[in-house]
C-alpha cells in the first residue's frame, strides 16, 4: 500500500486526502477527519501522520474480538487447588533458608534479571510525573524508584557477600511508554541511577492504543490528535520482543526473571527466597499471592479455569459476588483468596514463548473510562493487555503467599482516598521498620501514638531486616526518623 506523506497532500486544500479518507470509512472511523477544515495545515499534517501510523485493520480486529469475548460467560472455574500455594502457615525455617541461599546463588551466578513495569498513566494518582517518581512522604523523602534501586543494590551486596565469584550485578529492565519515558529517563539520570551503574538499567517502550468510544469510534484527544493510552502491562512481553532485550537476557546469561509493578511501596525486588522457591519448585511461572481481605475488595484472584486447568487471574469485577463470597466450609475461609499483587517470576524460556504467541490471540480488556477528549470527558475505552493474560499458557504455575504488611503497599489512589494512597503505603513502611528496628534491640520514642508512625530502614542497611544489630541494639530512635549507616 503506498503511504501517505504529508508532502503527498496539498494541507491547504480544504478536502483531507481521498485515499485515506477511504480507508477510514472502510473503518468506520472517518469521523476523525470532521474537523479538518478548521485545521491549519501544521495541525493537517500531524493528524494525517497520526492516522497513517495507526494500524487500522489491527485495532479494528482488536476491538471487535474483545467486544464479542467480554460477552462471553467466563468458563467455569474452581479454586486454585491446595498443593500450588505455599501458604506462610505451612512454611518452616528450612524451607525459608533453603530457598534464600538457592536464590542467592542464583542470582550470584547473574542467573536473575529485573523487568519493572512503569508504562501506567497513574491516573487515580493524579500526579503529573510517572508514579516512580513519586515521594510518597517517607522521612528520607526517597521515591518509589530510589527505593528499589537501593534494594537492588544490597541484593547486590548480599550476593557478592555470599559468594566467591566477584561483584554481582543485577540488570534492571524498565518499561516505559511514550507517557513516562522522557520524565523517567531525565529521573534515572539526575538522580545518577540512585548508585547503580548506568548501563545495568535499560529502557524499553510499550505501545499506545487508541481510545474508543462506546459506539466503536475513535476519540479525539484535539481536534488533530487521536486519543491513546498505554496498551497495559500485558504489552512486557512484545515489548521485551522487540527492543530485543530477550536476546540481550540470553546473552548474558539469564534464566529468570522477576516481574513487578511499580507502585508497591514495600516491594521485595529481586528476593531471593521468592526465586529460590521458584528454582525448587521447577515451574515457568510464579506469582506472590496476598490473603483477599474481604469479599468485594477490589483485587484480582487466581483461579483454576475447569477441572484441571491450567491457574489464571479472574479480575474482581469479572467474579461473580456469590462466588466472591463463597467460604470453604473445611477451612472457614474464602474459596477464592488468593490475590495478585503483581509480583511475579518467570523463566526466560517462558518470557519467548509468551512474546511470540501472545500477540497472535489479540484478546484486550476493554476498561471503561473517562476518556479526556475534544469534547471534555467521554465514556469510553481503554483498551489493555495484562501481565497476567499470560498465566494460562503456563506449563506450570506456583503460588507464593505472603503476608501484606510485609510486602504489600500499594500506591493507587491520592491522599485523602479511602485506601491504596501515598500515606497508607508510607505509614505500612514506617511500622514495618519499626518492628524490624525493635527485634534488633532497638527503641523508639514518638510523640504521635506510635500506630500513627514509625521509622524508615534504609534499603542500603537491610532487605528484610536483617543485618541491623550492629546499628539498632540499644539505641533510640525518635519516630519518625530515617535510619541508614
Ligand atoms: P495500574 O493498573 O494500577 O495502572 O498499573 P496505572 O496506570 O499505574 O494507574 P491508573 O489505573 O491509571 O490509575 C499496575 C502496574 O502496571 C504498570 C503500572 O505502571 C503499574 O506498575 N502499567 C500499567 C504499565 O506498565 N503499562 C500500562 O499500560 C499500564
Amino acid at each position: 500500500m503506498k503511504e501517505l506523506t504529508p508532502q503527498s497532500f496539498d494541507s491547504t486544500s480544504l478536502s483531507p486526502p481521498q485515499a485515506l479518507l477511504e480507508r477510514l470509512k472502510d473503518y468506520g472511523q472517518e469521523d476523525t477527519l470532521c474537523l479538518w477544515e478548521e485545521l491549519s495545515p501544521e495541525e493537517r499534517e500531524l493528524l494525517v501522520r497520526d492516522l497513517e501510523s495507526t494500524d487500522l485493520p489491527r485495532i479494528n480486529r482488536i476491538f471487535r474480538c474483545s467486544l464479542q469475548f467480554q460477552g462471553l460467560p467466563a468458563a467455569a472455574i474452581e479454586p486454585v487447588p491446595e498443593g500450588s500455594v505455599s501458604t506462610v502457615e505451612e512454611r518452616t525455617l528450612e524451607d525459608r533458608e533453603k530457598w534464600w541461599k538457592l536464590g542467592l546463588k542464583a542470582i550470584s551466578e547473574g542467573k536473575l534479571a529485573v523487568v519493572l513495569l512503569a508504562g501506567g498513566q497513574g491516573t487515580r494518582l493524579g500526579s503529573s510525573e510517572p508514579k516512580g517518581c513519586f515521594n510518597i512522604g517517607l522521612p528520607s523523602g526517597k521515591s518509589l524508584f530510589q527505593l528499589q534501586a537501593e534494594r537492588i543494590l544490597c541484593m547486590q551486596r548480599l550476593a557478592t557477600q555470599s559468594n566467591d565469584v566477584g561483584f554481582v550485578q543485577i540488570h534492571w529492565y524498565i518499561m516505559t511508554s511514550s507517557f513516562t519515558d522522557d520524565a523517567i529517563r531525565k529521573f534515572f539520570e539526575s538522580h545518577k541511577y540512585f548508585g547503580l551503574e548506568a548501563d545495568q538499567v535499560s529502557f524499553f517502550q510499550q505501545g499506545t492504543i487508541p481510545c474508543i468510544s462506546k459506539d466503536g469510534r475513535f476519540i479525539m484527544e484535539t481536534p488533530y490528535k487521536v486519543a491513546k493510552s498505554p496498551d497495559g502491562n500485558g504489552a512486557v512481553y512484545t515489548a521485551l520482543k522487540y527492543s530485543r532485550f530477550l536476546e540481550d537476557m540470553a546473552s548474558r546469561g539469564v534464566k529468570y526473571v522477576d516481574c513487578y509493578g511499580v507502585d508497591n511501596a514495600l516491594v521485595r525486588v529481586a528476593d531471593p527466597t521468592f526465586l529460590g522457591y521458584f528454582i525448587d519448585k521447577g515451574v515457568a511461572s510464579a506469582a506472590k499471592v496476598v490473603r483477599k481481605a474481604y469479599p468485594q475488595e477490589k483485587v484480582g484472584v487466581f483461579v483454576r479455569r475447569g477441572k484441571g486447568g491450567p491457574l489464571s487471574v479472574v479480575e474482581y469485577s469479572e467474579l461473580d459476588q456469590s462466588l466472591a463470597s463463597a467460604i470453604n466450609q473445611g477451612t472457614g475461609r474464602l474459596r477464592f483468596c488468593w490475590s495478585n499483587v503483581c509480583l511475579h517470576m518467570f523463566t526466560l524460556d517462558f518470557l519467548n514463548q509468551v512474546a511470540n504467541g501472545l500477540e497472535k490471540d489479540s484478546i484486550y480488556h476493554l476498561a471503561e473510562k473517562k476518556i479526556p477528549s475534544v469534547h471534555g470527558h467521554t465514556d469510553g475505552y481503554k483498551l489493555e493487555q495484562f501481565v497476567f493474560d499470560a498465566f494460562p499458557y503456563a506449563s506450570s504455575t506456583a503460588l507464593f503467599e505472603v503476608l501484606r504488611d510485609e510486602e504489600f503497599a500499594p500506591v493507587k489512589n491520592a491522599n485523602g482516598s479511602n485506601y491504596d494512597t501515598p500515606d497508607s503505603a508510607k505509614l505500612l513502611m514506617l511500622r514495618l521498620h519499626a518492628r524490624w528496628v525493635v527485634a534488633a534491640g532497638g527503641f523508639l520514642t514518638h510523640s504521635v501514638p506510635l500506630y500513627s508512625t514509625g521509622v524508615e530502614v534504609s534499603p542500603l542497611c537491610s532487605y528484610t531486616g536483617e543485618n541491623l544489630e550492629a546499628i539498632c541494639r540499644g539505641r533510640t530512635f525518635h519516630a519518625p526518623c530515617e535510619i541508614t549507616f
